[in-house]
């Protein structure tokens, strides 16, 4: 893969970089959490610094391919400025007028943020014809191209992938960091090698679990995903999340697991609400006794203290969806303990520990974890579920052509 080095001076030249900045807002257009503002700085000041006019592109949620002020990437602009600590010019459209005035105007070392490209229908479009035109408008923009938005190379989209196609290109130092980091994870893991699965759907996690039954030593599942494997074992969930068209393929995950030796943790206790509510009566059941008229909203106490032990001694961790709904107090506990267990095993012994996911590193941050207490906080969410799966990654590919 080629990095910045490779394109070689930059001094004066147009640099469009490839960002994500796909952050969370609140109603207010607040950012909630800035980790991937923060980890994309380094290579826009480095780009910057080499006197290269830098033109950063980048999307915000999944806009319907025309303007919405609510997916603006205005504030974001904002806090880049903030961050990188010089100033950085907004253009209020993606290959526009604002766009093309914005970049006529970068003088040497200067940064211009380009609007939100899900604006555009052609960023997204479904086929290689459906984006030319505009990977081919954004690359009039500029001379050469770095790819630094670990968190959509999963995607063949304009930005990522087309345009890479179209001017000399090369990865930046985040896409560069992000796969040595998770190379590290499907290559030669030091043993034991755990990976705690969480989040809402089984359906999203399919790939990642096919391809951990065999590679690694324990599967600790958590979430509203874990459900479905309570119900494949046999056990009434209540009105907890389940993909009842699921149940089959879990049922089969625990087979395989059990030939190939593979340790699968479920929770031995839930924290059990009577509605999706910070305010909802709960209590904590035993896992295979959630009454029918209660959701599983975090795992339980004693299934918290499984979780540590079973990280406790592991040399490498990959830790991708919450436990629970963390964002209410309540059911907080369970995604904390497992923040908590990873953080003690990188101080104690030195283990890899990648937490990958918006919500799991909103999460640690959220309970006022620095991002050095982990060995790397991934900025790709589905990005590094694919890594792990081993699928070939479009943006990535495209940068070894
Ligand atoms: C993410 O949030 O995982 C990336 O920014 C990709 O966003 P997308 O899933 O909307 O393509």
């Amino acid at each position: 893969m080629k990095t910045i080095a490779d394109l070689g001076d930059l001094s004066g030249r147009r640099v469009l970089v490839r960002s994500d900045l796909n952050v969370p807002l609140d109603d207010d257009g607040t950012i909630t959490d800035d980790g991937r503002v923060r980890a994309s700085v380094p290579t826009i000041q480095d780009l910057a610094a080499q006197g290269a006019r830098v033109i950063v592109c980048a999307h915000l949620g999944r806009p319907k391919g025309e303007p919405d002020e609510k997916f603006s990437l205005r504030p974001v602009a904002r806090r880049l400025e903030d961050l990188l600590g010089r100033p950085v010019a907004f253009a209020t459209d993606t290959v526009g007028e604002s766009a093309r005035a914005g970049v006529e105007a970068l003088a040497n070392g200067q940064v211009l943020l380009l609007e939100n490209l899900r604006f555009n229908p052609g960023e997204t479009g479904k086929t290689a014809a459906d984006r030319r035109e505009f990977a081919e408008q954004l690359a009039t923009l500029a001379d050469v191209f770095v790819s630094d938005g670990f968190g959509v190379v999963h995607r063949e989209q304009a930005s990522v992938y087309d345009i890479a196609k179209l001017l000399p290109s090369a990865a930046g130092g985040l896409v560069q960091a992000e796969v040595e980091v998770l190379s590290r994870l499907t290559e030669d893991p030091e043993r034991p090698y755990a990976v705690v699965l969480g989040g809402a759907k089984v359906s999203d996690k399919l790939g990642v679990i096919d391809n951990l039954l065999g590679k690694a030593d324990r599967l600790l599942i958590g979430g509203g995903m874990v459900f479905t494997f309570l119900k494949a074992q046999g056990h009434e969930v209540g009105s907890s999340l389940l993909e009842e068209d699921q149940v089959e393929v879990v049922r089969g995950y625990l087979r395989t697991a059990e030939e190939t030796g593979v340790e699968i943790v479920l929770p031995t206790d839930i924290v059990a609400a009577t509605e999706f509510s910070a305010d909802a009566e709960h209590d904590v059941v035993p896992s295979d006794e959630i009454p029918a008229d209660r959701m599983g909203l975090d795992i339980g106490p004693d299934a918290a203290r499984l979780f540590a032990t079973k990280l406790a001694d592991a040399r490498t961790v990959f830790w991708n969806g919450p436990m629970g709904a963390f964002e209410m107090e309540p059911y907080a506990a369970g995604t904390q303990a497992v923040a908590r267990a990873l953080v003690d095993s990188t101080a104690n012994h030195d283990a890899l520990t990648v937490v990958g996911g918006g919500d799991s590193a909103a999460a640690v941050r959220q309970f006022g974890h620095s991002d050095d207490e982990f060995g790397h906080i991934s900025t790709g969410g589905g990005a590094s579920l694919e890594f792990l799966e081993g699928a070939t990654l479009p943006g990535l590919q495209v940068l070894q052509d």
